[in-house]
């Protein structure tokens, strides 16, 4: 299989980390992946904030968990009762990725968007070094609510909306992930695999 798919295909969520810190050499190759990604009219609209502090993500993590435990969404306070949840799943290393606002006149340009291949190209990079990660949204209670970002080196301006969690794996990678759902591709314009004509 082409060198990058088989990345892409054998990426699955980890959830459960060592506790050993990621090499800083390793973090910058993983950031450098997240730098080069594209962005609609080349915005690069994004500020990663690396959390390497094992008390302080405790920290969020408690906070987080009180926050979904108010969630109007019962799944998400279903998530926040079980015993020793961790939101970042005790990962040593947390990214939180955050958006430059939105212009609300470009109409065009999603920053979300452009946020998002920045993660998963991380995501593809620390997988090719076999480092885990796991890509976390429920994290948006916390920057949503009174969070002080900006006291980390949040620079004003940008909103938080994304946490990626790093670590070395505890056990293997399950060998297959979800199985794909069918019918979400349609073509158009080609006749027996051959090549469209106009
Ligand atoms: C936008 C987004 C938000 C996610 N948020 C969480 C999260 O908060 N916690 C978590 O454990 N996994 C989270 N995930 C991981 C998904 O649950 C996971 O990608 C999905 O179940 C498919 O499994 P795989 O990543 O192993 O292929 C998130 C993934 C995405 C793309």
């Amino acid at each position: 299989m082409d060198q990058i798919l088989e990345v892409i295909k054998t990426r699955r969520s980890v959830r459960r980390f060592l506790p050993d810190q990621i090499d800083r050499g390793e973090m910058e190759r993983i950031l450098d992946g997240g730098l080069w990604a594209p962005s609609g009219h080349n915005a690069q609209p994004w500020h990663f904030l690396v959390l390497r502090d094992r008390a302080l993500l405790d920290d969020l993590a408690r906070r987080t968990q009180a926050l979904m435990a108010e969630s109007p969404c019962e799944w998400v306070r279903k998530l926040a009762s079980r015993p020793g949840y961790h939101v970042f799943h005790r990962a040593p290393t947390v990214i939180v990725v955050s958006s430059k606002a939105e212009d609300p006149e470009s109409g065009v340009l999603s920053y979300a968007a452009d946020c998002s291949a920045a993660i998963q190209n991380m995501l593809l990079v620390a997988e090719s070094m076999n480092i885990g990660t796991c890509w976390i949204g429920l994290t948006k209670v916390l920057f949503d609510s009174e969070w002080d970002g900006a006291s980390l080196g949040i620079p004003e301006g940008y909103h938080p909306i994304y946490s990626v969690a790093f670590g070395y794996k505890a056990e293997p990678s399950a060998s297959q992930g979800p199985a794909r759902r069918e019918n979400t591709v349609t073509w158009y314009g080609e006749e027996n695999g051959g090549p469209a004509r106009g």
